[in-house]
């Protein structure tokens, strides 16, 4: 029995399209560009090449330890580099374990509530009415596509009193509902557009899509006011550079079966059978909280696997043609764009990674070889035009959950020479880099071994620089003014000590140009 479900690639993409009324004539009579959102700033408008910072936040969304709150600390932390942020980023899974409704009080609108419009009145607002005061822009990450499966929701469901009283599901980080197959984060972050009866659409696509950018009416961010997401996918530009928000969930299905059916039947099962003894170790009481917290992170390990099985086993998954098609173009077009002077992308699942549990999952091989076609495509329609500039200058991800620094080498493709940074430490349970360490190889058609991709920085569970205690992280991105794009990434950590936290100061990391890239 496992705890949650995901929904199919098809089902995402229906669904999220239905809550936007993607493409529907109202919006398209209009020349609405659902993809496109336009910030409005707090001041005055900056220069196209004007310095900024922005902050970013990933896997945070959890409810557990009351006392000592992992993302309330790091929340804590990027508070004071809040004030002039541009904008944050956050990388998706926003609420655990399954992006319930009845999960957000206590999982996000509480250690966020210095982002929310009236958020001193965190405990009486609605994930549905949500106004952030600064630009709050996430993707969506597995756990918040998740449902609770059937036999589990309806223990809790017909449990409710009895499951309050013990907390337990409360530590669990699981309503008895589930996402709603990503509904819940759709009411939340979207512009749920199918929500609005036909009389008041009209007066609503005036007011909010309002924005014009390359010709394009779009919708208008407006702090304070009305702080939307037009689509599970979207784009924006700050001080001449162009930010592209994916939604990697659906761009996971399995490339090739690297493994025989039956040995993965039996990976499975193994998987299914350590799960139910946990379930049990959990179940006999008398588990300490330390002890419980590390069977529920292996809990969320091992469902995590599970379904990354299921989908290898499983044949046939859908390929978001659309969200890669829309992507190599926006990167085209952007490279066309004299105006901008870089590019970053924002998604939850990492296509290079060194934590423990991720770099042999399909998911991870699956979003690496899919974003590789997109950036060949770039690379290969741009030709001289981009010269040694990467298609991209940074690509932001979560989902493990660390914070880490990697740079790509010669992989023989587009995304050669590229910085991916990792933050997914900023509240859930923490993972350690994996025991091969930092150097990730790729196999070769001749069977020989590629050095790809090296991790440089590594923050997560039992990290060494502090005493073996879990830091967890947030990360202050700068910007500097001018061209070629300067990177500099301030990491914001914590520990947990025994009672409380201790802050680590780390020097400020800046990212090698582009003259590391392949020729
Ligand atoms: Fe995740």
């Amino acid at each position: 029995m496992n705890l949650a479900s995901d929904p199919t690639i098809q089902r995402k993409i229906t669904r999220m399209a239905e809550r936007v009324r993607w493409k529907q004539p109202a919006l398209t009579s209009r020349g609405i560009d659902q993809t496109r959102l336009v910030l409005e700033p707090d001041g005055d408008q900056p220069g196209q090449e004007d310095p900024f910072h922005f902050l970013v936040l990933g896997d945070s969304g959890t409810g557990r330890h009351r006392f000592h709150s992992p993302p309330r600390r790091i929340a804590e932390r990027l508070l004071p580099h809040k004030p002039d942020a541009a904008f944050l980023l956050h990388t998706g899974d926003v609420v655990y374990l399954v992006g319930a409704a009845d999960q957000y009080r206590d999982n996000f609108l509480r250690p966020y509530r210095e982002w929310l419009q009236d958020g001193e009145q965190w405990s009486s607002l609605s994930h549905e009415g949500m106004v952030f005061n600064q630009p709050f822009l996430p993707v969506p990450g597995n756990h918040d596509y998740y449902d609770l499966s059937f036999p589990v929701a309806l223990v809790a469901g017909l449990t409710l009193p009895l499951r309050r009283h013990l907390q337990w599901f409360h530590d669990v980080d699981a309503g008895w509902r589930g996402s709603g197959q990503g509904e819940v984060y759709a009411q939340a972050f979207m512009d749920v557009l199918h929500q609005l009866p036909p009389s008041r659409l009209e007066q609503h696509l005036e007011t909010h899509y309002d924005a014009v950018w390359d010709g394009h009416r779009c919708l208008h961010y407006r702090p304070g006011r009305l702080t939307r997401l037009p689509n599970r996918y979207y784009r924006f530009r700050h001080a001449g550079v162009d930010v592209f928000a994916i939604d990697s969930n659906t761009l996971i299905s399995p490339v090739a079966p690297s493994q025989d059916r039956r040995s993965l039947q039996q990976e499975l099962q193994a998987c299914e059978h350590q799960q139910n003894h946990v379930y049990q170790s959990l179940a006999s009481g008398g588990v300490d909280e330390e002890s419980r917290d590390a069977l529920l992170d292996e809990l969320e390990t091992l469902q995590e696997s599970i379904l990354d099985l299921r989908r290898r086993i499983g044949q046939g998954a859908t390929v978001d043609e659309a969200q890669l098609k829309w992507l190599k173009d926006g990167l085209i077009a952007s490279h066309r764009d004299p105006t901008v002077r870089g590019r970053i992308l924002t998604m939850h699942h990492p296509p290079y990674v060194t934590e423990a549990t991720k770099w042999t999952q399909a998911d991870t091989m699956a979003i690496r070889l899919r974003l590789r076609q997109v950036l060949d495509g770039v690379a290969a329609s741009l030709g001289d035009t981009m010269a040694a500039a990467a298609p991209v200058d940074l690509v932001l991800s979560g989902h493990a959950h660390c914070l880490e620094v990697l740079r790509t080498h010669d992989t023989g493709h587009a995304d050669s020479g590229i910085h991916w940074v990792i933050c997914g430490g900023s509240g859930y349970g923490l993972r350690s880099q994996r025991r091969e360490g930092a150097r990730l190889m790729e196999m070769n058609d001749d069977g020989s071994e590629k050095h790809v991709a090296s991790s440089d920085l590594y923050i997560g569970k039992d990290w060494p620089p502090a005493e073996g205690r879990h830091a967890y992280s947030g990360l202050r991105v700068d910007i500097a003014a001018g061209r070629p794009l300067t990177i500099r990434l301030t990491p914001l950590v914590s520990c947990r000590a025994d009672r409380g936290w201790s802050d680590q100061v780390l020097e400020t990391i800046t990212l090698s140009g582009p003259s590391h890239r392949r020729q």
